[in-house]
Parts: structure tokens; sequence; C-alpha cells
């Protein structure tokens, strides 16, 4: 099972990534937390990730290609894995498509700007494992400690307003070529495009999920 999870920022990529691959036991691979664990290492990768990450941009594709190429090549990926922030851009989409990986379900999760926003402000990450909690909508058993290990929780680098706006702005510019490309690949290919609505209560946006993967 191959997947792939498209929507803006906060649209709850991450969150639905973890119920899926639980559910189908196949890898995330999220290219914002592989980024983020990067930005770590002083190195001069993670000098130039920081220019467009800080900024809400979206960093060079054939950067984050060679990293997702990397991924993708690991054994655990051989009976499936779930892409969450990958592909961005029809060239990324195009890659994959010219290298011969292939899809089966491809999700735009559909959430407007003014519900992200309040998401956004509330989100809190455990940084080690990418696990995603929000104060209001998805609170930890212990206040701004991670469920697991008993680690703080932070607030993640670009979920700052000016940050985000940006984040926004990027999602909506790219993501129309994208959301074509991949309709029309439903249309001519095998893969199965669906529009979810994200505005949902995370468990219900997870049987929406559920239902049609199962
Ligand atoms: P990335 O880390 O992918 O960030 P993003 O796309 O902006 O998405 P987010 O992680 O912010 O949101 P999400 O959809 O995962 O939502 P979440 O589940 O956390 O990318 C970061 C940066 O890396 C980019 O800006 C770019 O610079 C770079 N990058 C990454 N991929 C790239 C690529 N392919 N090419 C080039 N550059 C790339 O949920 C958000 C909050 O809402 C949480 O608090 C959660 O608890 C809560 N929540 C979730 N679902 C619900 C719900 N249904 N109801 C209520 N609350 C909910
Ligand atoms: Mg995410």
């Amino acid at each position: 099972m191959r997947i792939i999870l498209l929507g803006a920022p906060g649209s709850g990529k991450g969150t639905q990534s973890r119920f899926i691959t639980n559910r189908y036991k196949i890898p995330q691979i999220s290219s914002g937390e592989i980024l983020r664990s990067l930005l770590k290492e002083d190195s001069v990768l993670s000098k130039k990730i920081k220019k467009f990450m800080n900024f809400g941009i979206l960093v060079p594709d054939d950067l984050i290609i060679s990293l997702i190429k990397n991924r993708i090549q690991k054994n655990d990926c051989l009976d499936g894995f779930l892409l969450d922030g990958f592909p961005r851009t029809v060239f990324q989409a195009n890659y994959m498509k010219k290298q011969g990986i292939k899809i089966d379900f491809v999700f735009e999760i559909l959430v407007p700007d003014d519900v992200i926003i309040n998401r956004i402000i509330g989100r809190r990450i455990h940084l080690r494992s990418g696990r995603v909690y929000h104060v209001m909508f998805n609170p930890p058993k212990q206040n701004n400690i991670d469920d697991i290990t008993g680690d703080p929780l932070i607030i993640r680098g670009d979920d700052k307003i000016e940050i985000l706006n940006n984040r926004l702005f990027e999602y909506h510019k790219k993501s129309l070529f994208l959301i074509d490309f991949y309709k029309y690949e439903s249309y001519i290919n095998n893969i199965k495009f669906y529009k979810i609505d994200g505005t949902k209560e995370i468990f219900e946006v997870h049987n929406l999920l559920s239902n049609i993967l199962d």
C-alpha cells in the first residue's frame, strides 16, 4: 500500500499518518520530519535547509528528492509506505512517476485557513519522535509532556503566525498544479484520488480514511 497525504500546513497530515501507519504497518515518511532532524546538526546542509524552513518556503526540489529517494530505498518500504508532505510540487511528483514509483492512494485533506490558524497556534510536538499534540484538540496526558517518553514538548520554530502565512501562501500556490496532476493521474493510471473533509474531529477523519483504505 503506497499512500500520499496532501494538505495545507496544519491540515492533519502528521496526525492521520500516525493512525494509518499503525493500522496498516507501513512506515511514515515525513519530509518535514526528515528536514527537522537534519536541522539539529551543525552542517552546511543544515544551514542551507534553515534558510528556507525559517521563512516557511519550500526547500529546493533536488535537495528534498535526494533525501526521499534514500529513504524509500530502505527495506521497510518494500511492502508500502505513507508519504506525508512529499511531493509538494509537480516536479517532485513527476520525479516519482519517472522513477516508476507506483502510488495507490492520494488523499487531499481539506481544511480552510481560518481553522488552520488555531491548530498551528496550539500545536506542541515531541521533536525526537515527531509525535504531535494540541493543547485543546489533542492534549498530552500531562501538560507539555510527551505521553511516551516524558520529555518536554516544544513549539515548532515555523509555527509563528508570520511564517505560517508564508507556508499557507506556498501551499496554495504550488498545490493547485499538484492536485491537477493527481486528478489527471487518477484518470489515466490506477491511482485512487480522494478529497477528505479535514475539519471533522481527529477520529472522524481517521474513520473516513480507513473506510476507504480497508
Ligand atoms: P512539514 O513539516 O511537512 O509542515 P506542513 O506541510 O506545513 O504541515 P504541518 O506539519 O504543519 O501540518 P500537518 O498537516 O502535519 O498537521 P498536524 O497533524 O501536525 O514541512 C515543514 C517545512 O519543510 C515546509 O515549510 C518546507 O520548508 C519544508 N518541506 C517539507 N516537505 C517539503 C517538500 N516536499 N518540498 C520542499 N520543502 C519541503 O496537525 C496540526 C495541529 O492540529 C496539531 O496540533 C494536531 O494535534 C491538530 N489537529 C490535527 N487534526 C485535527 C483535527 N481533525 N481536529 C482538530 N485538531 C487537529
Ligand atoms: Mg506534519
